[in-house]
This record gives C-alpha cells, structure tokens and sequence, in this order.
C-alpha cells in the first residue's frame, strides 16, 4: 500500500488520520485501542487542572436525521464539557500511551483559565508525560465560555495570541491552537494565534446551534429537565463550513501547519480536507458513529485516491485545491476571457457589456 506516513512540525505520523478530541480520545484505555486499531494519530479530551469544576448533564447528544424519522444522522447536538476525570488519573495514562505506542502519535488538548501561572502550569505538568503535541482549546462555544474559557477566549485575537505565547514560553514540543468556527472571520484569531508562537491551527470545533424541538412538548433538545441550550453542531452537516473555514486559515496562516476537521465520514471527505490545506484531519463524530474501525477505510481509501492519481506522498496533495479558489470578480473576468476565446474574439472593447448575463446563460448551456 502507499506510504501514508507524513511529517508535520516535526512529528512522524504514521497516516495523517487523527481522532479529534472528544469522546474517542476520554481515557488512556480507548486511546491505545485506536493506536492498535491503526489511528496515525490523537487528540484526547480536553484537559483541564481542576475536574472538580466540570460538571457534566445527562442527556448531553442530540441526532438530525436525513428526514423525520430517518436513521441517518446527517447533524450531531452536543453540550458535553471537556475531561471531568482527575489531571493526576490522565496523567498516567497518557505515559502510558506512550510507552506502549511511541510510534503513535499523542496530542494534549488542554484549557484553562485565562491566567498565565495556569496555562504554564498544566503545560508543564502535561508534557512531562511525553505527549508529542500540544492542542489549545479555544473554541468549545458551549458551557465553558459561561466561565470566559473556550470560545469565549478564542474569539478575542489578543487573549489568542497571549494564551499561545504562555503555552510556547512553556513547551517543548509543537502547539497546535484550536479555532472556533463561530466568528465571522476565522483568519483574526488564526494569525493572532501564529503571532503568538502557534505551530499549527486547528479547525474547526462545533458550530453552535439549535439541533431539534420537540413538537409535543415544545422543548429544546437535548433536553435536561425540560430545559437546555444551543450546543456544538458536528458531522455530515457541517462539513461544507468546515472546509470553507480550513480553506481561509490554510491561505491566510502559509507557515502554520493546519489539521482539518468537521463532519469527516469517509476517505473522500478527508481527501477534500488534505486539498483545502490541511496536513492532518482528524475526525470526532464520525468516529462515535461508524466505530474506531472506520480508520482502516480512510487509509485504503486515501491509498488508493494517492496511488490513481499519481502522488507519492500525503503531503503532495495538501492544498493543492488552493489555487482554484478566487473571487467573483476574477471568475467574471475569466468567464468572459472563456467566452472571447471561444468566439475567436480578440477585442475586448467588442464586448457587449451589459449583457453579461446572457453570456453567462449561454456559458452554462453551451
Ligand atoms: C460529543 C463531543 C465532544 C467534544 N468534546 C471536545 C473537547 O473536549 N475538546 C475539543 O477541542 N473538541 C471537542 N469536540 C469537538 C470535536 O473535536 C470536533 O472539533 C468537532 O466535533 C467537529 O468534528 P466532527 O464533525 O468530526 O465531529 C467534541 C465534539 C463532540 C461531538
């Protein structure tokens, strides 16, 4: 099969398919399942100093179906925390990740609260365990920022680029900064987060909203007695703002390494995340959906898509759709240069110019 193995801010990943941080990656147990399993890579559930201060609900998922009572799960609901379990518990098991799989590779998401002595002290206390990488989250756009972490510190490009500095100051080993989707230009906290020392960015987490009502009862889903709030939106459904979003951080941070995410379900979807820019991609619902099995498709489907069209590595094809993205104006611009050409004209005053959309019609028709 084709060598899917990549380099990235110096880390060898074995495939470029990480488990993003999430439910996959909630304990050392699960994440030495992936590795055997075959998973180049992963992210674990977030971490924080004191567990004591999360406070998970029941029911926390919510499912959109295809249509009224489909099974096909096209969105996913969310209101789950980062890790409630204890720092000194995580701890071990993350050195023992290590130990058992040192080819394999182990991202820390860590949060904090927004002070410098905190984010320097879990860093510390975390990459003692020989974690390969560091995942900053700053972008859950649900609970947390309740207590002005997460998304609430990942929208201000100055906390951004402060935050990262901490971290940097601290480790040894590559930061990635995870974005939050929920802002209107991905690109501010993205370069912030470079100024600040990121190594990488990664993107994105959930996008808040609304999964359902309950037309019986005309509560809010998922519902926690008979109240609840908007929460992160995953998988199929966000799959098109995702790529959008990878796309814009991949041109706007070239020097940064960019891992891929939201709504990954096969090769293929992953495939367009590599095109768009991304280094690695790493997947969370599709996973908890179709089981950690799912990484043998991803790498015989990405082999083969590699092999078929000629690319010897992973990293040939990484943002090699970039180009082919422009704005209105130039595909106005070309669309008319096509048309001229077609036509045989040479002379651009020839042009019609306010029928633009005829020409445009007859484009599309021809
Ligand atoms: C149930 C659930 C829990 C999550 N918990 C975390 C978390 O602790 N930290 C984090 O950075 N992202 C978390 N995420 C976000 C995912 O890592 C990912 O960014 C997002 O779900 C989009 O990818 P996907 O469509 O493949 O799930 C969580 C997602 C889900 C569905």
């Amino acid at each position: 099969m084709t060598d899917l193995s990549t380099t990235v801010d110096g880390i060898r990943f074995p495939n470029p398919f990480l488990l993003a941080s999430g439910p996959p990656g909630t304990n050392g147990k699960v994440i030495q399942r992936s590795f055997e399993l075959g998973w180049g890579g992963i992210v674990c559930k977030t971490l924080s100093l004191e567990n004591e201060k999360v406070t998970n609900v029941v029911p926390r998922y919510g499912k959109l179906g295809a249509h009224p009572g489909s099974k096909e799960v096209v969105g996913f609901q969310n209101i789950e925390l980062i890790s409630d379990r204890p720092l000194d518990v995580w701890l071990d098991e993350l050195r023992q990740c290590k130990e058992n799989y040192p080819d394999h590779v182990l991202v820390a998401s860590i949060m904090e609260e927004c002070t410098k002595d905190r984010w320097v002290e879990i860093t510390e206390r975390v990459q003692e365990t020989g974690v390969d990488a560091f995942e900053l989250n700053l972008s859950c756009p649900h609970g947390l920022p309740e207590r002005k972490m997460g998304a609430a510190m990942g929208q201000d490009p100055d906390i951004v680029a402060e935050v990262v500095g901490w971290v940097k100051s601290a480790s040894k080993v590559p930061v990635w900064a995870k974005m939050t989707p929920n802002i209107t230009d991905i690109t501010v906290p993205s370069r912030a987060a470079v100024k600040g020392g990121a190594d990488g960015i990664s993107a994105i987490n959930t996008i808040l909203g609304v999964i359902g009502i309950n037309l019986d009862t005309l509560r809010p889903m998922p519902t926690v007695e008979g109240y609840s709030e908007p929460g992160g939106i995953s998988g199929r459904a966000v799959r098109p703002i995702a790529l959008r979003q990878v796309m814009e951080v991949a041109r706007a941070c070239p020097d940064a390494s960019v891992s891929g995410m939201g709504g990954v379900m096969d090769s293929e979807d992953a495939i367009q995340f590599l095109a768009v820019g991304a280094d690695t991609v790493q997947v969370c619902t599709g996973a908890m959906l179709q089981g950690y099995e799912m990484i043998t498709k991803l790498c015989d489907g990405l082999a083969a898509y590699l092999d078929e069209k000629g690319y010897d590595r992973v990293a040939d094809l990484v943002g090699a759709s970039l180009p082919y993205f422009t704005t209105h104006a130039d595909l106005v611009e070309r669309q008319r240069a096509a048309k001229r050409a077609k036509a045989g004209e040479t002379n651009r005053d020839g042009m019609w110019k306010g029928d633009i959309a005829k020409e445009t019609d007859s484009l599309v028709t021809d």
